[in-house]
């Protein structure tokens, strides 16, 4: 089996910090968010990757290189991201006449895949997806099932009468008859080519389409607040590492890379993690919070909040909830006039 990662598309949502950089690394608890998917295929026992990439192609092909993996990596360049089920038309040539799964890199499923592979490959499914309850399935694309509930037999993107409550994840298993399917649908109302309407396709015209549901947490990082949600699942898993020595004060599991100074007025309040080479003096790190590489704070409290790598906060009061890009600077002036001097990006939020 193969595995067709996706880390194209624009990442609208995500503004800000899209500009400058694909969604799929912002980093959650200091790792790339498509890192967490190419861990699970290798998990699952894949070893043939593809990564479809967009906007930022250098990017992503030199951040996922910069790490030694167990697996051979292709790079599939899509072009204008048209939807999910055109990332597989461009991938033909990779994908070749065997299963794979498509996994978009923007999710994040704590259990990993190796279940669901073995559903799909013992029940000799044409496809199968990942489903998942959800509260608000207005929201989601909804899978209504078979009267024996053992496969689909419609998918319905943000039903307004939902036909059951169970989402569909970000996470697909394709036999190759896939191919025929994305080549016989039509743009959707927003041009884009739907891998809904490719299973759709599959179920019309006969095939057996199975699915398995999500037991852990699942996460779509696709808007700030979900990456920050993201962010306190992974690090409710952490353990304690602790690399430096420092007389600040530490409760609850902890994570310190090499080369990071904090001094013995500082509090860090576990779950957090934070990078190498960071200076952190007269400050709070409160739970759930995630700091890069190279962070600068300084008499500041920080809680439930991902900061990236060479970032600058002093004097800054509390900080909490936040999503602070790589190099920014937040500090409390002390020079007149007084007041807020801002340099603020497109599209950026600031709740005072
Ligand atoms: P979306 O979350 O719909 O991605 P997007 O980048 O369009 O986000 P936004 O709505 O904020 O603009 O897509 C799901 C995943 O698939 C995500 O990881 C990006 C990726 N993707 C591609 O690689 N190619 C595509 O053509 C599309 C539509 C998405």
């Amino acid at each position: 089996m193969k595995a067709l990662i996706l880390s194209g598309g624009h990442g609208t949502r995500l503004r800000p910090l899209t500009y400058s950089q694909q969604k799929q690394l912002i980093p959650v608890a200091n790792k790339p968010v498509l890192f967490y998917a190419i861990e699970d295929v290798i998990e699952a026992g894949i070893h043939n990757i593809g990564i479809i990439v967009g906007p930022n192609a250098e990017q992503v092909k030199e951040t996922v290189m910069s790490r030694e993996w167990d697996a051979k990596i292709e790079f599939i360049y899509q072009g204008e991201p048209k939807g999910l089920a055109h990332a597989i038309l461009v991938a033909r040539e990779f994908l070749g006449d065997e299963d794979f799964v498509m996994y978009l890199g923007d999710n994040i499923l704590r259990e990993g895949i190796v279940r669901h592979k073995k559903h799909f490959e013992e029940n000799d499914f044409d496809a199968s997806i990942l489903l998942q309850e959800v509260p608000n399935p207005q929201q989601f694309g909804v899978a209504e099932l078979s009267e024996d509930g053992k496969t689909i037999k419609r998918l319905i993107e943000k039903p307004k009468v939902p036909p059951s409550n169970l989402a569909l994840v970000g996470i697909y298993f394709f036999k190759p008859i896939i191919h025929e399917a994305v080549r016989n649908i039509n743009p959707s109302w927003r041009n884009e080519l739907e891998i809904t309407d490719a299973i759709q396709w599959l179920i019309d015209h006969g095939y057996k389409v199975g699915w398995t549901k999500v037991t852990g947490w699942w996460k779509d990082t696709g808007k700030p607040e979900d990456l920050l949600d993201a962010n306190r699942l992974i690090l409710d898993d952490i353990e304690t590492d602790i690399k430096v020595i420092t007389k600040a004060r530490i409760h609850g599991r902890v994570v310190i890379e090499g080369g990071t100074e904090i001094d013995e007025n500082t509090v860090i309040k576990g779950p957090v993690v934070i990078g190498k080479n960071c200076r952190i003096k007269n400050a709070y790190i409160g739970p759930y919070t995630s700091i890069g590489d190279n962070v600068i704070i300084e008499n500041t409290e920080i809680e439930d909040s991902i900061v990236l790598e060479g970032s600058e906060i002093r004097n800054a009061g509390r900080i909490v909830e936040s999503l602070i890009g790589r190099g920014v600077k937040i500090i409390n002036g002390t020079s007149h006039p007084f007041g807020r001097k801002l340099v603020i990006g497109d599209n950026s939020r600031l709740i005072l």
